[in-house]
């Protein structure tokens, strides 16, 4: 399994946290139930292992970890640009965000009104920031993707570690509510390119965190 050193140099983690939103008009927007909890335990995981870390966030109501670069954005395209900032000199990348899949075609620029029974929006497709952080990806760099599933959990998510060219991938039920969106804490699989399958009981997100790190940067 790929494995970093920490006592070779400073490493640097490159993390995404939190939801995106993607505006409808002035005052409405899509979105997800992601609080950047996860994100954040991650960031503050790996300051405490002496590590720089950049936190790319979309909105969130948490305060950024002493000592973490943050980033703050809004929408998928803006994390997207943040995200590629950054990636070149990352080590580790940990894409904990729940990045919309779909904006909206043509935000309105007034507040829509409400004169008809039913509205259609259209929608097109967000760029998949973490294939195109596969793609680029170095030897010497580490791909961390999260996989939120509520059904064939698995093997949807051992679909993304193959198909986005990742190292390793974080199984996330999200269907359960006492774990995954807004919650304290998680339970989650950890599986890596390699066949390795790491399973980690319900606990809260920060004991998770130092947990994740420790698998993957020893
Ligand atoms: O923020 P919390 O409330 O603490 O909740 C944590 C969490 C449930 C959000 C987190 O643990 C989690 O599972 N994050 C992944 C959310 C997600 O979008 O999963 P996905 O299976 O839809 O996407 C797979 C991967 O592709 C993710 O790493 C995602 O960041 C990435 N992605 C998705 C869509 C997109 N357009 N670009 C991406 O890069």
């Amino acid at each position: 399994m790929k494995k970093i050193s920490i006592k070779r140099r400073k490493l640097h983690i490159l993390i995404s946290a939190g939801p995106t939103k993607e505006a409808v008009d002035p005052v409405r927007y899509l979105s997800n139930h992601s609080s950047g909890k996860m994100g954040y335990a991650l960031a503050e995981a790996a300051v405490k292992k002496g590590c720089g870390v950049t936190l790319v966030s979309g909105p969130t109501a948490l305060k950024a970890p002493r000592g973490v670069c943050l980033v703050s954005v809004t929408t998928a395209l803006e994390m997207r640009r943040a995200l590629l900032g950054h990636f070149q000199k990352a080590d580790v990348i940990f894409m904990v965000a729940a990045v919309a899949d779909y904006r909206v075609a043509k935000i309105a620029q007034q507040k829509i009104k409400k004169k008809s029974e039913t509205l259609t929006l259209r929608l097109i497709k967000n760029p998949d920031i973490l294939s195109e952080l596969g793609r680029r990806k170095k030897p010497h760099q580490i791909l961390v993707g999260f996989a939120a599933e509520t059904n064939k959990h698995l093997s949807h998510a051992r679909k993304k570690l193959h198909t986005k060219n990742l190292d390793w991938i974080v199984l996330n039920d999200v269907a359960d509510q006492k774990i995954g969106f807004g919650s304290d804490d998680n339970a989650v699989t950890l599986l890596s390119r390699t066949g390795e399958k790491i399973i980690f009981k319900k606990q809260s997100k920060k004991k998770l965190a130092g947990k994740i790190i420790r698998e993957i940067m020893s």
